[in-house]
């Protein structure tokens, strides 16, 4: 069976966006493969963030997760495999400093409003960011990663220092990972429509998936639905938005259909697809609220359940980095 692997940042919660774009993805994935998911916090201390927040921020997510229907066995969390952050010293050293500058993310990041308006301090981290990216991919030898186009730099950056880590020690050592491209839906701000679901945009241009039903039913009522940049005969981004978001949540064909007949004949009410959309939306929930609630009763249970997987996980990436180590004349650690 092949590997999967990809990772997410714990950053605040699991919105609409991030559900039908990745995270769902992730879920029917496990039934084809060999899954592993991490939450990767080493990534999210490159940006000024929360110190107070990170470790609650991340067993949150592990939560929203694993109540969306990713198995616990399948998760781990990023520091409780240090040897990524090992492997990722190693492979700075198989990775040139013009490559990583030359990263658009790296980019985007050190010039936006996050990092500048914190005093200008870029960490050395936000450069190295890729590097780790790689150790995490390599250290379990991952044939596909799951990815966003945004990520196709860095999953080339992946492939270059395995390339040159192998003809370094003159083996085949490390799998060449593909990025996996999966059609997901592109989910758009609701209070505008022009752009994606973004948490960066703030509050009102997202729907979490954790969200009181009562605000996602006013969300979806106050959806924009003209911005006056549809051409002719196309839909507005709005409207395709409403629609987007009806098809995705698996609402009924025929519903979809009705809503789609009454656009194109011009008899459409905007109220009754909104109601429909938030009733989609709310019904795909329930079960995952109903889930969560059950696994929020007993943290404990959920929390041994992630560091034993991490655990079992960590043997694979210890064994990788043993022979890492071997093969580039480091000292192995001896039990
Ligand atoms: P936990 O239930 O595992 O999140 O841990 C409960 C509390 O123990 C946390 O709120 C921290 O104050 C502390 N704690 C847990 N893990 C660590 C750690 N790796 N380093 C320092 N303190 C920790
Ligand atoms: N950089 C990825 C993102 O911003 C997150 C990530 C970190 C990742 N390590 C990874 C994704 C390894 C796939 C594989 O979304």
């Amino acid at each position: 069976m092949k590997t999967v692997l990809s990772c997410i940042q714990p950053t605040g919660e699991m919105h609409l966006g991030n559900y039908f774009g990745a995270v769902k993805n992730w879920v029917d994935l496990q039934s084809e493969y060999k899954c592993m998911y991490g939450i990767v916090d080493y990534h999210a201390i490159t940006m000024p963030y929360d110190i107070k927040k990170l470790r609650e921020h991340t067993w949150d997510l592990i939560m929203d997760l694993v109540a969306v229907g990713i198995t616990p066995e399948n998760l781990f969390i990023q520091s409780l495999v240090p040897e990524h952050a090992e492997l990722g010293w190693i492979f700075n050293c198989f990775c040139s400093y013009g490559q990583l500058t030359r990263m658009t993310q790296f980019k985007d990041k050190s010039q936006s409003e996050n990092v500048l308006g914190n005093d200008q301090f870029i960490s050395a981290g936000l450069l190295g960011y890729p590097v780790l990216q790689a150790a995490d991919i390599l250290i379990y030898k991952a044939d596909k990663v799951p990815v966003g186009k945004d990520q196709e730099q860095h999953l080339e950056l992946t492939r270059n220092i395995a390339q040159r880590f192998n003809s370094t020690v003159g083996k085949e050592y490390f799998v060449l990972p593909d990025a996996l491209y999966t059609a997901t839906p592109k989910i758009r701000s609701t209070a505008d429509p022009t752009r994606k679901m973004s948490k960066s945009a703030g509050r009102k241009h997202i729907i979490n998936v954790f969200e009181e039903e009562q605000r996602i039913r006013k969300q979806i009522r106050s959806a924009v639905t003209d911005t006056g940049t549809a051409e002719e005969g196309k839909m507005s981004d709005g409207i395709d938005n409403l629609f987007e978001l009806l098809k995705a949540t698996k609402a009924d064909a025929s519903l979809i259909k009705q809503h789609e007949d009454d656009y194109y004949s011009g008899t459409i009410k905007y109220s009754d697809l909104k109601e429909s959309v938030s009733d989609a939306i709310v019904d795909m929930l329930a079960p995952f609220k109903e889930r969560r609630k059950e696994l929020a009763a007993d943290k404990r249970k959920l929390k041994d359940q992630i560091r034993a997987s991490s655990a079992v996980i960590r043997k694979k990436a210890q064994e990788t980095v043993n022979e890492v180590k071997d093969l580039i004349g480091l000292m192995k650690v001896k039990n």
